[in-house]
């Protein structure tokens, strides 16, 4: 198989990937606090390596990783839909790998493929068994309809964070700067957790998190990147602290001053390396 046919299947499976994460995701802030909501964060963790390794070896290969979403598995109207759609999307991941480990021939990429197999093979057990279990622990959505300017707020900050997530990382993957390549990895982990704060806070507020991204800048220089990134800092940090004053609830007051503080600190981060 030629290297632009493997680069595309990995771009395939690097898309479902960005999916399950996402699906898995918005189950897990839906349930709110509790074990089982904590175990699919964690599986979701596992989603985010492969989703690394698979970018990775697209690079390596000569190709550029994909920012598209896979199809997901939504609807349902409970926990216990949820977990028969998050197996049966394991089912779809678990089919093109088996079918891909039989037609790529390079060894590193079928390591790999194989590898990521048996972790979906797993997923897909566990999966399973959270099927029954929400049922006998009856887990419910605890997600509520409030829909006013703090809801409003938040979910703006969700949006803004899951772009840059995606920005930071494909600037990882594209960055030969061994030390840019580290802080924009590091950094894209930070705003995954500026994610899930404001997702867990949202749903608190018996609100509900919408997990959808803007434009992501594709910058493949280092000056360019370092440049949209400082960009983009400073609009949201401004728009952290405008929404800060704005709103008078002081835990998600405290909440946005805090991530915005943070956000000051990757600008000086993109700055120091653009100098
Ligand atoms: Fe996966
Ligand atoms: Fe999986
Ligand atoms: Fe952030």
């Amino acid at each position: 198989m030629d290297k632009d046919k493997v680069i595309a299947l990995l771009n395939q499976d690097l898309e479902g990937e960005h999916g399950a994460i996402v699906q898995y995701l918005s189950h897990a802030y839906a349930m709110g606090e509790g074990e089982m909501a904590c175990e699919i964060e964690a599986i979701a963790r596992e989603e985010m390596r492969h989703l690394d390794w698979l970018a990775e070896a697209i690079v390596e290969l000569g190709g550029t990783p994909s920012l598209k979403r896979g199809s997901m598995r939504t609807g349902g109207k409970g926990v216990v839909d949820w977990m028969k759609n998050n197996v049966l999307l394991e089912e779809d991941a678990m089919g093109p790998y088996r079918e891909q480990i039989k037609l790529v021939d390079d060894p590193k990429a079928k390591r790999l493929l194989q590898r990521i197999l048996a972790d979906e093979e797993s997923h897909h057990g566990d999966f399973a068994h959270f099927v029954e279990k929400a049922e006998r622990e009856r887990a419910v959505d605890v997600r509520g309809s409030r829909d006013d300017r703090v809801v409003q707020i938040l979910n703006w900050g969700i949006e803004h964070e899951y772009t840059v997530i995606l920005q930071y990382l494909f600037h990882s993957y594209m960055a030969t700067d061994k030390e840019v390549k580290r802080q924009m990895e590091d950094q894209a982990i930070n705003e995954m957790q500026h994610l899930g704060w404001l997702a867990e806070k949202l749903v608190g507020l018996s609100g509900s998190p919408r997990i959808e991204h803007t434009g992501v800048d594709q910058s493949t220089k280092k000056a360019d990147m370092l440049r949209a990134d400082i960009k983009i800092e400073r609009e949201v940090a401004a728009e952290y602290d405008r929404a800060s004053k704005e709103i008078t609830e002081a835990d998600v007051k405290s909440l946005l001053d805090r991530i915005r503080d943070q956000e000051l600190y990757h600008i000086e981060v993109f700055s120091d390396l653009l100098k």
